[in-house]
């Protein structure tokens, strides 16, 4: 069935009508078989080499989960840091091996909680961060020099991470042993998660500022994890998620490399964020296809070393695949979807839960994640072989044909003057927007099945237990915030906030006069209007 003409934007499978076409979920046409044919003149010392060696195609590391499993981390985060701390501290009894704390929209766009613009939202959908109270509490009782940390904030991450340094530095951690990941790539949330209120120069300048502080401060931080999740969230295909979360990368790359500083001193600790989604084999080539595009890239366009092009990266499977109908079944593809990036090389993953279409997860739905990647790590075997697809002719054939996509979509971005003239003109939003359409038409008219949505439907849908965030949990946080307003010096808060809006006007990397301002209980609200008050709110162009 000869697929609809896709965007004009698009390299589209070629189909004829006499022939169905098989492909992809991202477009790429499937043969009946492959075999030696599919390689021919496939150079595997190229294509392929080692794993823990350029190009990394196989994995970052020689022996991969021979030695190390990823690391199991489910991301958390409702209601207050009190609620927080103790489903971090579930996770970490039930198996989990690293932490990853979400927040809630307002801390996401630099609201405090009790801001007007806040109400109703305060620790619904993730934690509610305000000062460095609330993040001392997220932690408290955790050894953060033993367990890695992953915050997933973006165009506030400056202020978040400078409250977690103040935190960890109160409880006497030392900052070169802390291990973690600060997201802190604002850009995608022009068009993925849209969630921002700085403008994307500004936003890109931020973003640096953080990466060289973590870089000169913070050896085992990694100042960034560019998200390709939400933008294969926002209906990407595999190729576009790779090729845009690039783009993202050299954006930030051409900000810190005009500050004078040495790609090699701070592009090993760029760290990724990718999505797993149904299509299995084809997410396992996409991430082979990243590292070998990553390592490509950076070598090619830097001159990076190859020490420092080695792309390490977290996958979250793909939260948008988690059905309303018959919620069960999405253990089932979680299951898969796992396996996949298991088989896909990756260092650390979560597992969207099978609740996730009705509210952020129950602790059940948390353990059951936790519980299939234990599975997938301890008894499927798959872990004992470092890259078991090297040399298959199906997969490294589709290996090469994602990488060749997704360099034709950067080369496109290229085209538009780079990621961030992209996001201005509203280009990605326009590409990624058609993309998503015709994915849907696709569901709609059952040339892609979905189990339980338009097949296999049941007349009955099954009742889950729901998590709900309680609704004491808004009050109690304002009652939290309030106390820290009553009890701290403000004419110094007032001093430290006229310091951090100096040196944003001077153009000055920021983190340190935000650590002195958070270790003085400023709040995110606080500080961001400083910070708004020289740069601007966003206001987004009319994309069509
Ligand atoms: N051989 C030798 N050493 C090995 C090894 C092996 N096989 N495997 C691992 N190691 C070592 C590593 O070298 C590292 O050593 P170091 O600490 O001295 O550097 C250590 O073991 C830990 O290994 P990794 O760094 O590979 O694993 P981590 O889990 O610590 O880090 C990461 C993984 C991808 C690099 C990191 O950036 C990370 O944890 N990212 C997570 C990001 C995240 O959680 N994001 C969630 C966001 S949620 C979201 O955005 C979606 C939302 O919208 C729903």
């Amino acid at each position: 069935m000869a697929r609809e003409r896709a965007a004009a934007d698009e390299p589209q499978a070629q189909g004829t009508e006499a022939q169905p076409v098989f492909s992809t979920q991202s477009g790429v046409p499937i043969q009946e078989r492959y075999g030696p044919e599919a390689l021919q003149g496939w150079d595997p010392a190229r294509q392929l080499g080692e794993a823990g060696s350029f190009p990394y195609t196989r994995g970052p590391y020689p022996t991969m989960y021979r030695s190390r499993l990823w690391t199991h981390r489910q991301v958390v985060g409702l209601g207050t840091a009190q609620e927080t701390n103790e489903r971090n501290k579930y996770v970490i009894e039930h198996g989990q091996t690293g932490l990853s704390n979400d927040y809630d929209v307002p801390t996401l766009i630099g609201l405090d909680s009790d801001d007007e613009r806040a109400r109703g939202e305060v620790g619904r959908s993730g934690v509610a961060i305000d000062t460095l109270r609330d993040m001392y509490d997220v932690f408290d009782g955790i050894d953060l020099e033993n367990i890695s940390v992953s915050m997933t904030i973006n165009h506030p991450a400056f202020i978040l991470v400078a409250q977690y340094i103040a935190a960890a530095q109160q409880r006497g951690f030392r900052l070169d042993r802390l291990a973690g990941t600060v997201q802190n790539d604002p850009l995608k949330d022009f068009y993925a998660q849209k969630t921002y209120r700085f403008s994307p120069r500004p936003s890109v300048r931020l973003a640096a500022d953080l990466i060289e502080h973590c870089a000169q401060h913070m050896p085992r931080w990694n100042g960034i994890s560019l998200n390709g999740y939400n933008i294969r969230e926002a209906g990407s295909t595999a190729d576009q998620e790779l090729a845009f979360t690039f783009a993202h990368a050299i954006a930030y790359i051409e900000e810190l490399l005009g500050r004078g500083l040495p790609i090699d001193s701070f592009v090993s600790r760029f760290s990724f964020i990718f999505n797993v989604h149904n299509d299995f084999l084809e997410e396992i080539a996409k991430l082979r296809a990243a590292r070998r595009m990553w390592a490509r890239l950076l070598t090619e366009r830097f001159g990076a070393r190859p020490e420092s092009v080695k792309l390490r990266m977290h996958v979250q499977t793909g939260g948008s695949t988690m059905t309303y109908q018959q919620p069960e079944v999405n253990l089932i593809r979680g299951a898969l979807q796992s396996m996949a990036g298991a088989l896909g090389g990756v260092q650390s993953m979560a597992v969207s839960c099978f609740d996730e279409a009705y509210s952020i997860p129950s602790q059940r739905a948390q353990r059951l994640s936790l519980r299939t990647q234990q599975v997938v790590g301890f008894e499927s075997g798959v872990t004992k072989v470092v890259d078991p697809f090297a040399g298959s002719y199906y997969v490294e054939s589709l290996t090469d044909e994602t990488e060749r996509r997704a360099d034709e979509w950067l080369a496109r971005v290229d085209e538009q003057g780079g990621a961030i003239a992209a996001v201005e003109n509203g280009w990605f939003e326009r590409v990624i927007s058609d993309t998503a359409h015709r994915q849907h038409l696709e569901v709609a008219s059952g040339e892609r099945v979905i189990v339980g949505v338009n097949s296999f439907e049941e007349s009955e849908e099954s009742e889950i237990e729901t998590f709900r965030v309680g609704p004491g949990s808004e009050a109690a946080q304002l009652e939290r915030l309030k106390e820290v307003r009553a009890t701290r010096d403000d004419r110094e808060v007032q001093r430290l906030l006229d310091v951090v809006q100096e040196t944003a006007a001077a153009g000055k990397n920021l983190m340190p006069a935000v650590i002195d301002a958070v270790s003085a209980y400023a709040t995110q609200g606080e500080i961001t209007d400083r910070v708004l008050a020289v740069d601007g709110e966003y206001v987004a162009p009319a994309i069509y």
